[in-house]
């Protein structure tokens, strides 16, 4: 199985923490270069600094904000005029602040629409020629397993996950004639930075500690704890690889089998 990735040139967005920076790490460890982005630079410099260059590689950062679409796909286009095109794309940021679909502000959804979709889309331009030319290419969505069963209390999360599903499967069948694959990977819960913040707002908003909100949650995971980080990005350095080659249009969750559909 082949899942070398030496000579390929990967962009991950969202990569200054949590799965981005592990997807990061991954990707590199095949052998890729890697440019990462997101909006904090010190947080960038230190993950870019531990990325393996044990093929050589020259890996670099780029400091944008996926809320700001027509600036991220002009500071990518000048980074990539420079360096060359990317065959791999892991697409990841932030996800939208939590609470009832019900009672969030109809802006939310704007924004969250924004930085999600509208950004996926303009970025889409700039790195699909580079693929193209490569006859090669891999895009890989970080979106969450609410795409297969939406989760209490992510209502904002929750509807633009489906959006970005629905985009991305309609990709899957545009691009496929250009050997560009596009599949989703969806974290079930994952020790990160965001899973910490998502416990902390739970416990206040339903009058619990953080102890009983992180049992509950552990008792809806067959496995009985949380993902690491490395372990969401080892399906992407997999689909990331040749060996991945005939996998398109798919939804995987990465979940310790907690979602319950099929
Ligand atoms: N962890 C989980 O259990 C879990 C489960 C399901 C879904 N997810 C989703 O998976 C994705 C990654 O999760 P995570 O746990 O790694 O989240 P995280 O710890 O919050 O990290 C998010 C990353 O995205 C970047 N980012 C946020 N807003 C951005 C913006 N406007 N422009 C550019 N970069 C931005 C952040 O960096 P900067 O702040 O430096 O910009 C950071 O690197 C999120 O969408 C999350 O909602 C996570």
């Amino acid at each position: 199985m082949n899942l070398d990735l030496t000579g390929k040139r990967a962009l991950v967005t969202g990569a200054s923490q949590g799965l981005g920076a592990a997807c990061a790490r991954q990707l590199a460890a095949q052998g890729a270069e890697v440019i990462l982005l997101a909006r904090n630079a010190d947080k960038l410099a230190a993950v870019a600094a531990e990325l393996a260059t044990s093929q050589g590689q020259k890996h670099s950062f780029l400091v944008a904000d996926a809320g700001q679409p027509a600036q991220l796909a002009l500071e990518v286009s000048e980074h990539l005029a420079a360096s060359g095109g990317v065959q791999i794309w892991v697409n990841n940021t932030g996800g939208p602040a939590p609470g009832p679909a019900s009672s969030a502000a109809a802006d939310a959804y704007a924004a969250a629409f924004n930085q999600h979709v509208v950004s996926s889309q303009q970025l889409l331009q700039v790195l699909l020629p580079g693929m193209r030319a490569a006859g090669y290419g891999r895009i890989l969505n970080v979106l969450s397993t609410s795409v297969k069963q939406p989760i209490a209390n992510l209502g904002v999360s929750n509807s633009i996950r489906a959006a970005m599903a629905n985009w991305s499967k309609t990709l899957a069948g545009e691009l496929g004639v250009d050997g560009i694959t596009v599949n989703n990977v969806l974290p079930g819960l994952t020790a990160t930075e965001r899973l910490s913040s998502l416990i902390t707002h739970l416990a206040t908003s339903a009058d619990k500690t953080e102890e009983q909100v992180q049992e509950g949650m552990l008792a809806s995971i067959p496995l009985k704890r949380f993902a690491q980080p490395e372990e969401f990005a080892n399906a992407v350095g997999f689909l990331a690889s040749p060996a991945a080659s005939f996998i398109n249009g798919i939804n995987l969750p990465v979940d310790g089998g907690s979602t319950g559909s099929l």
